[in-house]
């Protein structure tokens, strides 16, 4: 494989990322309480001159977001059981007037995909107007796991934003849980076997260890309540907000609310008022 960026997962330990990809944190936080979500960016890692360096795979490190070697000292495996097919063969597709949308159920829990009022899927089957087409890309191209995929029905061509390769550790400040690496701007992933995966705009990889989807995040990390000690919870909840005591730590195990009934977060997911 060529020398640009790439993700190499390394088999029982870390992701090595080499080819000078930049890192950046962002919180996920809501609009004034209701829907759309935005990633509001809050630092920038220093990065430049350094052509690699290992991310924190086991959930484990003291030096988040990068490894520590507690992976060897906890036995993680982390072994890769994520279907291998391409997403288009995973996917569902949904169709509107103008508008079809790939589903392939790969989920972080981030949100995105929920409007004021409404969701990506249904906006994606009323889409007649521009407002709500405008509104039901935004709702599939933000998603950070690159489950959903809106495109044009009638040329086939696909709405994506065009990102600089990049890696963004979300912190879903809402969730009060620590998110996955949303990896961007279609950086190659190599699993531990030398297998190369698809290669995608978006994607989630785990970090807290818990994924039943490895490396892929399936939103587990909100069931355990991973916290990797950033910052960004106490500039956006502290003080004034009593819910931060309630933050780090591995909690109990708890359901999210989407994987309660086996369906999509689409049906389950907390909705707003207005
Ligand atoms: S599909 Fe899941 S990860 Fe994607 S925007 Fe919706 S809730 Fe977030
Ligand atoms: S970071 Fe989401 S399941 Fe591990």
């Amino acid at each position: 494989m060529a020398s640009g960026p790439r993700i190499t997962i390394i088999e029982g330990g870390p992701y090595k990322v080499e080819g000078h990809v930049p890192l950046s944190e962002d919180a996920i936080v809501s609009t004034h309480g209701r829907y759309p979500m935005q990633y509001r960016r809050v630092r920038d890692y220093a990065t430049e001159g350094r052509d690699g360096y290992l991310l924190c795979r086991c959930g484990r490190s003291k030096a988040m977001p990068f490894c520590d070697g507690t992976h060897a000292a906890i036995g993680f495996t982390g072994e890769e059981t994520a279907s291998r097919e391409p997403y288009a063969e995973r996917a569902e597709r949904y169709s509107g007037p103008r508008l079809a949308l790939l589903d392939d159920d790969r989920c972080a829990y981030a949100r995105f995909c929920h409007r004021l009022g409404s969701e990506v899927w249904t906006l994606t089957e009323r889409a007649a107007d521009e407002r709500t087409e405008r509104s039901a890309i935004a709702a599939a191209w933000e998603c950070p796991t690159g489950r959903l995929t809106s495109f044009d029905r009638l040329t086939g061509e696909p709405y994506e934003q065009g990102f600089e390769p990049g890696i963004v550790i979300l912190e879903d400040v809402e969730e009060r849980a620590s998110g996955p690496l949303f990896v961007r701007g279609g950086i190659p992933l190599i699993g531990a076997d030398g297998f190369e995966y698809e290669v995608r705009n978006r994607y989630a990889l785990c970090r807290c260890g818990h994924s039943r989807d490895v490396p892929f995040c399936d939103a587990y990390h909100i069931s355990y309540r991973f916290y990797d000690g950033s910052e960004s919870f106490e500039g956006l909840w502290g003080g004034e907000d009593p819910t931060i005591e309630a933050l780090p730590g591995e909690g109990e195990l708890v359901e999210p609310p989407h994987m309660r009934r086996g369906g999509s977060v689409a049906s389950d997911a907390k909705r707003p008022e207005g």
